[in-house]
């Protein structure tokens, strides 16, 4: 197939980019490199600069390529920074991606994956999230992703665009084989964190809230591998072909690691003892997020492959350790 991969040149997308590169996909990433780099994208693949706020880039790219379907990645993503700076989140995350899904329109493109998130949830009312938890997110970034499914839903009624909306829970690992890993700027995920602070000591490791409802006090978040994400994606685009519709589904291992576990396991992958201090809750941070993802192992029929955090660390510490910082 001929796949657009918008934001391919970040964390998640370089993985897909690579993964269905690998498989004979035709993919060609268009990205403005905000947050993204360009080495990330796989050698080979046509890496068009462009940016989802200008409909000229966006129709000079479909005027030049013919794709069957569109997965996007692009979005601003620090939850804090759209408490800040919120027009900053709904001009790039909702109007990027109104104008790239009327570039759809013109050329006759109606398959779309959308990186959706667990932030669309708020608050969570249960244990484990699942499809029919109500949607209510507490802050701008997430808000901006509930617009976008609200938009995909009516994008399908009046012009019949199918879509599948993927809300990760928390993204991690790299690449097993090592070309390509997490690295964003500012940092501001977990595991990542630990890894950094290992190999520099200069950035000190910070345990926010130790005091939560949970066993250890500390927050726990459900860790999905980075290729069992990519995997999902290509799940969603078989699917696709034979369902209409504008679907969601949520994807996560179903199993919570509190922050002290990630350390300790960290410690157990890498050999090495973590220091970390304790700081204040941020706000807004949940006790607890873990996905119910029942409903993508039944209708993708998704399987994550990596099931032990040890083995999701190990891949993230293998390319960690290779950079230069
Ligand atoms: N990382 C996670 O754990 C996680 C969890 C839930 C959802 N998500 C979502 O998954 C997607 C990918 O996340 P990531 O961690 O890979 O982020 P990332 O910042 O590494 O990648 C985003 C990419 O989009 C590009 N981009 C942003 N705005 C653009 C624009 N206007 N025009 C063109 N390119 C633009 C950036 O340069 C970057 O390459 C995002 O939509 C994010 O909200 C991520």
């Amino acid at each position: 197939m001929n796949i657009l991969i918008c934001g391919g040149a970040g964390y998640i997308g370089s993985h897909m980019v690579k993964m269905l590169a690998g498989q004979g996909h035709q993919v060609v990433v268009f990205d403005n490199l905000s947050t993204g780099h360009k080495e990330a994208v796989a050698g080979g693949v046509e890496l068009v600069m462009g940016d989802l706020l200008r409909p000229g880039d966006l129709a000079a790219l479909f005027s030049r390529h013919h794709f069957d379907a569109v997965m996007h990645f692009s979005a601003k993503s620090l939850v804090g920074e759209s408490v800040m700076n919120p027009a900053l989140y709904y001009a790039n995350n909702v109007i990027g991606t109104i104008n790239l899904l009327d570039a759809m329109r013109n050329h006759g493109v109606s398959r779309f994956i959308f990186s959706s998130s667990a932030s669309i949830f708020g608050n969570p009312l249960q244990e484990r999230i699942n499809e029919s938890h109500p949607q209510a997110p507490i802050n701008p970034y997430g808000k901006t992703k509930l617009m976008v499914e609200h938009i995909l839903r009516d994008y399908h009624a009046a012009y019949g665009l199918r879509s599948v909306s993927l809300r990760y829970f928390n993204a991690a690992g790299a690449d097993p084989g090592g070309e390509i890993g997490e690295s964003h700027q500012p940092e501001t995920h977990l595991l990542p964190n630990i890894l950094y602070s290992l190999l520099t000591g200069q950035k000190e490791l910070k345990v926010f809230g130790r005091e939560y409802n949970t066993p250890d006090g500390t927050c726990v978040r459900d860790y999905i591998h980075i290729n069992d994400l990519c995997d999902a994606h290509l799940l969603a685009l078989s699917f696709l072909e034979k369902n209409d519709g504008a679907h969601g589904f949520n994807l996560g291992n179903g199993n919570g690691f509190s922050v002290l576990e990630m350390i300790h396991s960290a410690e157990q992958v890498t050999g090495r003892k973590i220091a970390f201090t304790s700081a204040p809750p941020r706000s807004g941070d949940p006790a607890t997020l873990v996905a119910d993802s029942t409903l993508a192992v039944r209708q993708l029929v998704w399987q994550p492959k990596y099931t032990k955090i040890d083995d999701i660390i190990a891949t993230a510490w293998h390319w960690h350790q290779n950079q230069r910082f």
